[in-house]
């Protein structure tokens, strides 16, 4: 994986860099940046793209299941646009790919609960998630980026 050193890109107070803070981390917009001293330097890991699937290989409504950099990610097509959360269902393990998506929203195939495609926010408690991941299409081609788990 790529690494390039480079000063703090974290704007204001409330983001400097503080060593080890599970606060920062979350509160910095791309997790792919990372603080990992007490200086004005932060380690910018870049995530890869990986190519998961042919444009039109999932249907309006779907999703498919992929395993990207040793993780389960469901990649979901709605309207033509493509959205990844994490695959399994934190209640007890169900492929979220195997759900439908509405408006957004996938139903666990297994017990109905709901997850928001485009960032895994659990509907009926917002203030918990599952992961989501960064798609793009290149050419025909839909990539996904997952970084490592820590
Ligand atoms: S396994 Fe997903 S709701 Fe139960």
């Amino acid at each position: 994986m790529p690494r390039q050193r480079s000063a703090c890109p974290v704007p204001g107070p409330k983001l400097q860099c503080t060593m080890g803070s599970r606060r920062r981390r979350e509160s910095i917009a791309k997790p792919r940046l990372e603080c990992t001293s007490g200086s004005c330097l932060a380690v910018v890991r870049m995530t890869e793209f990986h190519t998961v699937a042919k444009v039109g290989s999932i249907a309006d409504g779907q999703g498919a299941t992929f395993v990207v950099n040793g993780r389960l990610v469901a990649v979901f097509c709605e309207r033509g646009a493509y959205q990844a959360i994490d695959d399994l269902c934190p209640h007890m393990g169900a492929s979220l790919g195997a759900g439908e998506v509405v408006e957004g929203i996938v139903t666990c195939p297994w017990h109905a609960w709901r997850f928001r495609v485009s960032d895994g926010t659990w509907c009926d408690n917002p203030r918990l998630k599952i992961d989501s991941f960064e798609v793009r299409v290149v050419g025909d081609e839909i990539q996904v980026a997952v970084p490592p788990r820590k």
